[in-house]
């Protein structure tokens, strides 16, 4: 047999791909690439039956498509080496037809390696995918080109309303722009970044995330894109900053109950001797004087009261309690002061309530205490309490908004710490909330706030339902 194609050179000699050229079902003629593929030495390719390069499996179907007469044909199929290692073979077959008779040519690609990089990919961006982590993928110049659906979840956005977009739609504006600036001075000089976020979801609520930025960087060192990992530590930074408050109510707790009990104790004595000469006295210098002391006493007496609430709880005894009952409790109370004639009470409290396991006393003190500040914020202002119950399989939830003055974004934090009061002397004692704050802790609640200067503040209490 003439070597076929010899009037064109050996052309096919340079090409990368293993060519074979295939007379009946023998291989008749191949490029050096071919025998170096396979590791079959050259003699021992010719001759050779073609079926053979392919593993047990596909020799029937790649015989089949030699014999077959269609004009070109391209697959992937399981080759074999002269070794017994097998290889992913892209192939295409082909007819030629010269004067020395018909021929098939069978051009082989080994493509294990890209398989493995493909699959390798595939890999690594289902682990990116579906991770419960938040992840983006910016390109070099920032701009989002991906996000896994932890990410969706998280930042409340869909894939599409990111991509294209820059990150900084989620900034919260906590952080300067000197602290972006350097985050990227670190990222786009192809160092990691790590640190704390404070980001905004769509919905305008905000989440606390640690954040890894990682460049992306090709074989030739450029920077191509950052990778932004988040960690959400919304609610860690919670448990954190509820873990501080509890801490401090503790240590407060102590030296409260030591001082009620320390003053009590003497204060009740100085009263009643206060008592013993009023009643006794004829000197109307001495009376007048004696009542402006009984008044004293008695503010100090009202301290008192609410530091022993706060340091007796498990004197208590806790019973099923409805708290729909609780709260008519303490509206009866606060409704019947004079303070309230301009106040319009909007009440709606679902009678689908379960009973709580609860001191009910403790928490009539508690509601008393939040609707009397809410009267208190009303201060000669006409306006509405509205006063509503909702509850889940999980939790029991009252919320007690009013339309009174509202709190400074700054003082928030304050208003549940022990002595903080903004009423006149006399009027407040700045123990109110933080009293009721540790009751309702006591019982696995919390107790939050949202407020507007000027418009209102809303109150509301969460108390665990833990079935009957
Ligand atoms: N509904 C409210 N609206 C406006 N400010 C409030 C409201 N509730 C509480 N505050 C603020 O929180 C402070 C602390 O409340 P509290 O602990 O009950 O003490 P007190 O009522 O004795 O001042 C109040 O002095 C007031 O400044
Ligand atoms: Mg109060």
């Amino acid at each position: 047999m003439t070597v076929p194609l010899s009037r064109y050179g050996r052309v096919f000699d340079l090409l990368p791909e293993m060519i074979f050229v295939i007379h009946g079902a023998k291989i008749v003629d191949h490029n050096p690439a071919a025998s170096d593929g396979t590791g079959y030495p050259s003699d021992q390719l010719n001759g050779m039956s073609a079926e053979n390069l392919a593993a047990e499996s596909f020799r029937e179907e790649l015989s089949g498509l030699i014999a077959s007469q269609t004009q070109e044909r391209k697959c992937e199929m399981v080759f074999i080496k002269a070794d017994g290692t097998p290889y992913d073979a892209d192939i295409t077959i082909r007819t030629l037809t010269s004067k020395e008779g018909t021929f098939r040519i069978l051009v082989v690609n080994d493509i294990t390696e890209l398989k493995k990089k493909e699959l390798d990919l595939l890999r690594f961006s289902n682990v990116i995918h579906h991770t419960i982590n938040p992840i983006q993928i910016t390109d070099a110049t920032g701009v989002m080109v991906y996000v896994n659906p932890a990410f969706e979840r998280t930042s409340g956005y869909k894939s599409a309303e990111l991509i294209g977009r820059n990150p900084n739609i989620l900034s919260s504006g906590k952080h300067s722009k000197e602290f972006w600036r350097k985050v990227w001075t670190e990222i786009l000089a192809g160092r990691m970044w790590v640190g704390e976020v404070e980001n905004r979801r769509k919905d305008g609520s905000l989440f606390q995330a640690e954040l890894v930025i990682s460049p992306i960087i090709d074989p030739q060192g450029a920077v191509v894109g950052f990778m932004g990992a988040h960690r959400d530590i919304t609610h860690q930074k919670e448990l954190e900053r509820q873990l501080v408050r509890s801490q401090k109510m503790e240590s407060i707790g102590t030296l409260a109950a030591g001082i009620a009990h320390e003053v009590g104790n003497p204060l009740t004595s100085i009263s009643s001797l206060v008592q013993v000469i009023l009643r006794t006295t004829q000197d109307e210098f001495a009376k007048e004087k004696l009542e402006l002391i009984k008044n004293q006493i008695n503010r100090i007496t009202r301290i008192i009261r609410d530091l022993v609430d706060f340091s007796r709880p498990s004197s208590y005894v806790v019973k099923p309690t409805e708290i729909n009952e609780v709260l008519r409790d303490a509206l009866n109370i606060v409704q019947y002061g004079k303070k309230v004639k301009h106040i319009r009470f909007d009440v709606h409290l679902n009678p689908a309530i379960p009973r709580l396991h609860i001191v009910p006393d403790q928490l009539v003190q508690v509601f008393i205490n939040i609707l009397m500040n809410a009267v208190d914020a009303l201060d000669g202002i006409p306006g509405t309490i509205r006063l509503t119950t909702e509850h889940t399989p999980q939790f029991v939830r009252v919320v007690v908004a009013d339309t009174g003055r509202g709190i400074d974004p700054g003082e928030v934090e304050k208003i549940f710490e022990p002595f903080y009061s903004t009423k006149e002397v006399g009027k407040g004692t700045g123990l109110g909330l933080w009293v009721s704050y540790g009751i309702v802790k006591n019982f696995g609640g919390d107790i939050t706030v949202e407020s507007s200067p000027g418009k209102g503040s809303t109150f509301i209490v969460t108390l665990p339902y833990k079935g009957e």
